[in-house]
């Protein structure tokens, strides 16, 4: 099953959902199949996205306020769609990004209370138009999400945890804007159940791509 070139796929959801085992998992199967593959992630991505990811991803939670936080995300994001995203696709690669436009949405818009609206004039003014062609939202019950981040977080440095020492409420509400973003958006985006082991729910993202890449041809 061959995509057609150019392929952005993103990957979405709460902290703990998995998400970063499953692009590693899926960047091997394109892989095997002799596919060309850019795996990147936000923010980040791009040497000076990845400078402001230290600005953003550091510090006390209140270090922001949520709009300076919203406008550094797309101010990253604009500069990884230029240096990273658009060209890998240009030259027909297949992009994995971890978390893209959609983590701003449910987090700022939902998760801080800016509204999606708000956040969706910002993508609109940093990116205009872009956006992937298939985004999986990993989506997990709350306390197993928050149960599997403080497993992975006893084992790194605090350095990056600013997101992570947020409220319950806030990751409430973001898990509900993640699902709002899914039914508002059926055609780009696809929930993946992230319950269960790596290989089931590797099974089901292979299963949403190559329905994808289908629907591509048609
Ligand atoms: P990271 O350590 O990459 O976490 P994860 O493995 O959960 O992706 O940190 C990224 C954090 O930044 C994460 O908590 C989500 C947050 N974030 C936003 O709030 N808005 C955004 O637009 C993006 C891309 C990330």
């Amino acid at each position: 099953m061959t995509p057609k070139p150019g392929l952005f796929i993103s990957f979405e959801g709460g902290e703990g959902s998995g998400k970063s085992t499953q692009i590693r998992c899926l960047e091997k199967w394109f892989r095997d199949q002799g596919q060309d593959i850019v795996v990147t992630r936000e923010p980040g991505g791009s040497p000076g996205a990845e400078e402001i990811r230290n600005l953003i991803l550091t510090g006390d939670p209140g270090r922001w306020d949520p709009v300076t936080e919203a406008l550094l995300m797309f101010a990253s994001r604009r500069d990884h769609v230029e240096r990273t995203i658009r060209p890998a696709l240009d030259s027909g690669k297949i992009v994995l990004c971890d978390r893209f436009a959609d983590s701003s949405v449910a987090y700022q818009g939902y998760g801080h209370g800016l509204g999606a609206d708000y956040i969706r004039k910002l993508w609109q003014l940093a990116i205009g138009d872009f956006k992937p062609d298939l985004t999986l939202i990993f989506d997990l019950p709350l306390e197993l999400g928050l149960e599997r981040a403080s497993e992975r977080f006893a084992n790194v440095s605090a350095a990056e945890d600013r997101f992570e020492r947020m409220g319950l409420e806030f990751h409430q509400r973001l898990r509900d804007g993640f699902r709002e973003i899914a039914s508002d958006e059926k055609d780009r985006c696809q929930i993946i159940d992230a319950s269960g082991d790596i290989e089931t729910v590797s099974e089901r993202v292979i299963l949403a791509v190559k329905s994808h890449i289908a629907g591509q041809g048609a």
